[in-house]
């Protein structure tokens, strides 16, 4: 193996761009630079869900879309491994580099553990506790099966050591899905512009004082008709006091449409939008005055942008935004999350601050220590060779 032999990075679905795109940037800004191959599985495929944020974060083209799209998690991991190995076998990979907890960061792990080839795990550690979550199961799973782990917050190592993997073999380097909010701060759509384009702007944006962000698609909180149905009233209660801009996902959207919840849209005081791009949602997020959600990612983006954000889940993996960041745990109670934006409202919100290493430099260090770890991988084997041929 020589560093010439290319690192693979992998992403499948919307959350893995923002944590791939600056690596891939410290990647080629390194000196020297790390030779990489691109690999979409294509898991994520609607141009909202994909292409938009490919355009957003200046992701290069993939070098490769496996467009497995969508199925069962068996069929969906299944495609993802199928097509994958080609790929692996054509380019002898130095090492193959996975980003989150999706489907497709386990699958590709799987197929290059299986190959002997090294797996660097980036985002590693974090866990909610919750086994009926797939993405706990992809996280651990993937952790037992990385050389090289890569953490955003101390207690991410504490985890992994208690399952038994070597301190060695993680560094934490701070959170790159932070540094893209530093990318894409200055450049980010203003709300009034993104809201302008649905011709949303004068029923949010200028009947009050400002708009809660709503995202909501966890399988736990969309996929059963009597929970989305009570989660929709409490968004409908909490419309009542601050308009709220709804983003929705296609599960989300999906799954509205089946069980027949449009009625409890408040069209006035509800603004249901698409899948948004990366530079619009960061726009919209800033100027928020509440961000009410389920997502992992923007626990941390709101942590980052300092907006108070309402976790509409019981647990979370990324514990350091509630302690110290501006992260507040509300479940699905009605009356915790209709009182916590009622504490918003009236000025008494949660203030935070941006944990360490959370600096818009993690892909820096990312590259530095996977440079010297895979050159000095390099030189053991070198010498493990010379051995066997004295
Ligand atoms: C996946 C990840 C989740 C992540 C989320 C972000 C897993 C197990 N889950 O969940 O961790 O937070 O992405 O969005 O990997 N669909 C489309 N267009 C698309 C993609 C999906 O319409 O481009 C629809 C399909 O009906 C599909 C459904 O959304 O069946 C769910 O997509 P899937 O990739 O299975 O899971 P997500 O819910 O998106």
């Amino acid at each position: 193996m020589s560093l010439l032999n290319p690192v693979i990075c992998v992403v499948g679905a919307r959350p893995n761009f923002m944590k791939m795109a600056p690596i891939l940037r410290a990647m080629a800004a390194h000196v020297p630079p790390l030779p990489v191959l691109l690999v979409h599985t294509g898991q994520h495929y609607d141009k909202d869900m994909s292409a938009r944020l490919f355009d957003d974060l200046k992701l290069p083209a993939p070098d490769f879309n496996l467009d497995v799209g969508s199925g069962t998690h068996a069929v969906q991991t299944a495609d993802v491994m199928r097509r994958f190995e080609p790929v692996v076998d054509a380019h002898s990979p130095a090492c193959i580099a996975v980003v989150g907890d999706v489907n497709s960061t386990l699958a590709c792990a799987l197929v290059a553990v299986k190959k002997g080839i090294p797996v660097v795990h980036i985002e590693a550690g974090l866990r909610s506790h919750d086994r009926t979550m797939p993405e706990e199961i992809n996280r651990i799973l993937t952790d037992q099966i990385s050389d090289r782990l890569y953490t955003t917050e101390r207690s991410a190592q504490d985890n992994l050591l208690l399952e038994g993997v070597p301190a060695s073999h993680i560094s934490f380097v701070g959170n790159v899905m932070i540094d893209s909010v530093f990318f894409g701060r200055t450049s980010a759509r203003r709300a009034q512009t993104t809201l302008q384009a649905y011709q949303a702007d004068t029923r949010v944006l200028n009947a009050s004082a400002g708009y809660g962000v709503v995202t909501l698609h966890r399988p736990a909180n969309v996929d059963d008709p009597d929970v989305l149905r009570a989660l929709l009233g409490v968004l409908r209660d909490v419309a009542a006091r601050l308009p709220l801009v709804f983003a929705l996902h296609p599960r989300t959207r999906h799954n509205i449409d089946r069980f027949g919840l449009m009625g409890l849209v408040e069209p006035a005081r509800m603004v249901l939008l698409p899948p948004q791009g990366y530079l619009d949602m960061l726009g919209l997020m800033a100027g928020a005055t509440v961000v009410l959600t389920d997502s992992g990612g923007l626990q941390e983006e709101t942590t980052a942008l300092g907006v108070p954000c309402l976790t509409l889940r019981e647990n979370t993996e990324r514990p350091i935004t509630v302690e110290q960041g501006t992260n507040l745990l509300v479940g699905r109670d009605r009356v915790a999350i209709l009182s916590a934006v009622q504490d918003i409202l009236a000025g008494r919100g949660k203030r935070g601050r941006v944990p360490e290493l959370w600096d818009g430099h993690a892909g820096e260090r990312i590259a530095a220590d996977l440079y010297a770890w895979l050159k000095q991988r390099q030189t053991s084997t070198d010498k493990a060779t010379t051995l066997l041929a004295a």
